[in-house]
């Protein structure tokens, strides 16, 4: 199933093709990392001598950017990249995705439960971390009779797959600054729910809740039934510690934390992701996410990103920068938009359609996303990118909402 914002809306302009596109981004990719010579044959070939050499290779002059094929400013990836050192062992382990990788599953459930603070078996591992919310909407649906409590304008990973079983899902409306309004929530939880859903920060919104609110409302909410919180952009807030929810976990709550290596870590097409949660409840979802076995690529990168403990610093204030810039382009514009963004995108009003104003944006080779929410059918949500993209944004932007 493809993900969601990168289903094409609107065709790229005339001068580049879909492989062209990829190859641009791909290229770009590599630049960033470095690893532009290494080029696509090593990449694909993936063998330990490649590792080598592209290990032991000196780093290449940086090159210019290459703004051939359109911005991509529509899924929330990290034009960033993945950390080097996990580029380094993917390639350095790649002859090894011939055996399942249940032995390294197991080592980087163990790093990861490190840094929780959590047992081992309190996480679970999946290929990215959309399979956990399509398990954890399966399982709440309980075959039509189940009952979701989440927010309008919220990531649609939970409550599409509970629709898509016939359940009930309640979704409230945002506050009046666009933030998931808790309160709202807890009115709407009785004993017919079975589970509660929030994104913290919001997709598509990129605000975030009040900390001691929300661990008031997970307390009170999984006394009813599982409270599932969305860290996916965690990591890109300004106060990580401030926010962080595995403390609920680690107290007994019926909360589960889940996770993702597809965005600060620069992961989203290597596919691994996470969950925290009881043992039980990591062990009935772990059986569903990870059927077949984990990529072992993914794994052996999760662990070397882990590892890599300068990356997350480095690219936080990448991303804040970003973030930052675009809210200044649509503030100069005098759109309404959600306030104090914290992941990688922003929210903002864009009076008109948003499929109209996506199609316009790739008459001008920028890339946005073209599908709406439900309420906020004229607003778009915009994500980080590499400099020329945020500039050919502006320009774009500029033409298309003042015409
Ligand atoms: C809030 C949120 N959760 C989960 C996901 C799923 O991402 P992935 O499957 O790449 O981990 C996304 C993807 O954009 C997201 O925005």
């Amino acid at each position: 199933m493809r993900h969601p914002d990168t289903i094409p809306e609107t065709n790229p302009p005339a001068t580049a093709t879909p492989i062209e596109k990829i190859e641009t981004s791909r290229r770009s990719l590599l630049r960033g990392l470095g690893l532009a010579s290494v080029g696509a044959a090593a990449l694909a070939a993936g063998c330990s001598k490649v590792g080598t050499e592209a290990s032991a290779a000196p780093a290449p002059a940086t090159p210019a950017p290459d703004t051939s094929g359109p911005a991509i400013l529509g899924a929330n990836e990290s034009p960033f990249g993945p950390s080097k050192k996990a580029v380094e062992a993917m390639i350095a382990k790649a002859a090894l995705t011939a055996r399942y990788a249940d032995g390294e599953g197991e080592e980087l459930k163990k790093q990861i439960a490190t840094i929780e603070g959590v047992s081992p078996d309190q996480i679970f591992l999946s290929n990215g971390s959309g399979p956990i919310l399509a398990a954890f909407g399966e399982m709440v649906a309980a075959k039509g009779k189940g009952q979701l409590v989440t927010s309008i304008a919220t990531y649609e990973g939970v409550p599409r797959t509970v629709a898509g079983y016939g359940a009930e899902v309640i979704m409230t409306p945002l506050t009046a600054d666009l933030s998931v309004d808790l309160d709202a929530m807890a009115a709407k939880i009785s004993k017919k729910t079975t589970a509660t859903y929030i994104c913290n920060p919001n997709n598509p919104t990129g605000n975030m809740v009040d900390p001691v609110k929300l661990k008031a409302f997970a307390i009170e909410a999984s006394k009813t039934a599982p409270c599932f919180i969305d860290e996916a952009y965690l990591h890109l807030c300004d106060d990580y510690d401030g926010n962080v929810m595995t403390s609920l976990v680690r107290e007994g709550h019926n909360v589960i934390v889940c996770r993702t290596f597809s965005k600060i870590y620069g992961m989203a097409g290597q596919r691994l992701g996470y969950g925290i949660a009881s043992a039980e409840l990591a062990g009935k979802l772990g059986q569903v996410t990870r059927g077949g076995g984990v990529n072992h690529a993914g794994i052996v990168a999760a662990m070397a990103s882990l590892a890599d403990t300068d990356f997350v610093p480095t690219m936080r204030p990448k991303f804040k920068a970003g973030r930052e810039r675009l809210f200044a382009m649509a503030k100069a514009l005098n759109r309404p938009i959600a306030a104090n963004p914290q992941a990688s995108f922003v929210f903002f009003d864009v009076g008109m359609p948003n499929k109209v104003f996506a199609e316009k944006m790739m008459a001008e080779g920028v890339r946005v996303v073209g599908r709406s929410w439900k309420g906020y059918d004229n607003w778009t949500r915009i994500c980080v990118g590499e400099d020329w993209e945020l500039d050919r944004c502006e320009a774009a932007l500029k033409k298309v909402l003042t015409a």
